[in-house]
């Protein structure tokens, strides 16, 4: 077979109008990623709330429209009424599931804030770990109702008339797993959180709901926990959540980038466990999902076992990224956009210093990491019907994933724009790809730019010294002829090819 890829894709065959929460992030309080990440008040880059700037403005570029808050691991033993009120008065606590000393200088409201000046909206996590019903129902009412009752008006007597309208809030988090403080069986679990979520929705029935999937498919309650969690939570809930992560660590980037193979299958098993709960219960609602953790996780595995515990914000998840790990991310961002008529939100974990694209200083500078700019383009351009794609590519087979296409690759309708975007990932190490598209429904198209992003060392990565060196180029060679577009992509490459319409 000659070594050169295709793609057809028309407008009529659209997989889903992309809800833009796909894009969004998540910040824990785990290590710098609050507190020396986007707060750090005396940072030269600081404003009167202690807000960096220089972060703020390197999230706005990537136009993130959700945060998912305040964890993570952290929200099963935290008390969101540690967090708000006069900040002399907040208490200094053991934060047990990373071990560290949590100041609560930094909390619920001090986030609304930072997230509105970020551009972004707040999904907000609720503790069923160590907290139930009644926290629940005390939370949203404090964030939420206007005025007139106790919590409301505690939030009124700490400075915000306005409610926060909070409308998308999560069951927890990872009640699956053996590390979570508080975990729960399935059955425990879709219990309190089917009656959280009764008492949090008769304080606002506006709100949407995220009930906790498995952390991961690895977990040996998977998938009978979804199905078990769903039967008891599918007329409360609106979303069922998935997290997974994905590493190098025998170094076998063949494999790696393959993985997102296993993303997708993740996705279809938990659709039809949620098809099959629908169809049990004869319900006319479908559930959606939350992929609200995802990313590569893996290089800073050893060192985080190194740190000392009971530290305020160490230096804690902090993956140094690499050109091959933004492969990765490309991939991850297709798969999803290739289900995004059931995905309709995703969360890349995290934001800021912990797994993060967006690196920082204490005191010092902001950076973006390779990974920033698959992220990037795909919020950016990544807008509005994503298309079916009709692939033909080489493949290959990897340890334990056998046919991966050597191109992985969607497009993306904008209409407004009259753009359509061309997503592709060349996962071949060795040799530049050739692709051609065709766009026939479209007619004649323009190339409007080929970005590019490639190193000629995949191990290549921006550090605190050298910031720029994985940057991306313009420098790509699509060209178009009426419908059809063809382009190189280079060896190991993430590509971005935007198409004006005629
Ligand atoms: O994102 C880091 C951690 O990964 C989160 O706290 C937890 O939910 C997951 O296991």
């Amino acid at each position: 077979m000659k070594h050169a890829a295709s793609m057809i894709v028309d407008k009529d065959f659209i997989i889903s109008t992309i809800d833009n929460r796909l894009y969004g992030s998540f910040i824990e309080h785990l290590g710098r990623a609050v507190y020396g990440g986007i707060y750090e008040p005396g940072h030269p880059q600081a404003d009167e709330n202690g807000f960096r700037q220089d972060v703020t403005k390197l999230i706005q570029q990537l136009k993130v429209p959700i945060i998912r808050y305040p964890g993570g691991n952290f929200v099963s033993g935290y008390d969101w009424k540690d967090g708000v009120g006069p900040k002399h008065l907040r208490p200094r606590r053991l934060e047990l599931a990373w071990r560290t000393i949590e100041p609560n200088q930094f909390g619920m409201n001090e986030f609304v804030d930072w997230s509105r000046q970020a551009g972004t909206d707040v999904m907000w996590a609720i503790n069923l770990g160590t907290q139930g019903v009644e926290d629940a129902r005390q939370v949203v009412e404090y964030a939420n109702h206007p005025a007139g009752s106790y919590w409301s008006d505690l939030r009124t007597s700490h400075g915000y008339r306005q409610p926060h309208a909070i409308k998308t809030w999560c069951l927890g988090n990872e009640m699956d797993g053996p590390w979570q403080i508080g975990q729960k069986t399935a059955v425990e679990y879709g219990r309190i959180a089917y009656e959280s979520a009764k008492v949090m929705k008769l304080v606002d029935p506006t709100i949407e709901l995220v009930a906790c999937g498995s952390s991961s498919r690895e977990m040996p309650t998977y998938p009978e926990w979804e199905a078990t969690v769903l039967d008891h939570t599918y007329d409360q809930v609106e979303f069922l959540s998935l997290h997974s992560y994905y590493g190098n660590p025998e170094n076998d980037t063949a494999t790696f980038l393959g993985r997102s193979l296993h993303m997708e299958d993740f996705i279809k098993s938990v659709t039809a466990t949620c098809d099959y709960i629908k169809a049990k219960k004869r319900s006319k609602k479908t559930m959606m999902l939350s992929f609200d953790e995802w990313n590569v996780w893996f290089h800073s595995n050893d060192a985080d076992k190194k740190l000392e515990p009971w530290q305020i914000a160490p230096p804690q998840l902090e993956d140094m990224y690499t050109m091959e790990d933004a492969l990765v991310v490309g991939c991850l961002l297709i798969a999803l956009l290739k289900h995004s008529d059931r995905v309709r939100m995703a969360c890349l974990a995290q934001l800021v210093n912990v797994i993060a694209p967006i690196m920082t200083e204490n005191g010092g500078q902001a950076w973006a990491q390779t990974i920033f700019y698959p992220y990037m383009h795909a919020s950016v351009h990544g807008r509005g019907k994503a298309l079916v794609p009709l692939v033909q590519s080489p493949k290959y087979d990897a340890k334990g994933i056998t046919d991966v296409p050597y191109l992985e690759s969607i497009a993306v309708f904008n209409e407004e724009a009259n753009e359509v975007t061309v997503f592709a990932v060349n996962r071949d190490l060795a040799n530049p790809l050739p692709l051609e598209v065709d766009l026939r429904s479209f007619g004649q198209c323009r190339v409007i730019e080929h970005i590019v992003l490639e190193n000629q060392d995949l191990k290549a990565v921006n550090d605190a010294a050298n910031p720029n060196r994985v940057v991306p180029h313009n420098g790509g060679n699509a060209a178009a002829d009426g419908a059809k577009v063809s382009a190189t992509l280079s060896k190991a490459s993430w590509n971005v090819i935007r198409l004006g319409l005629n």
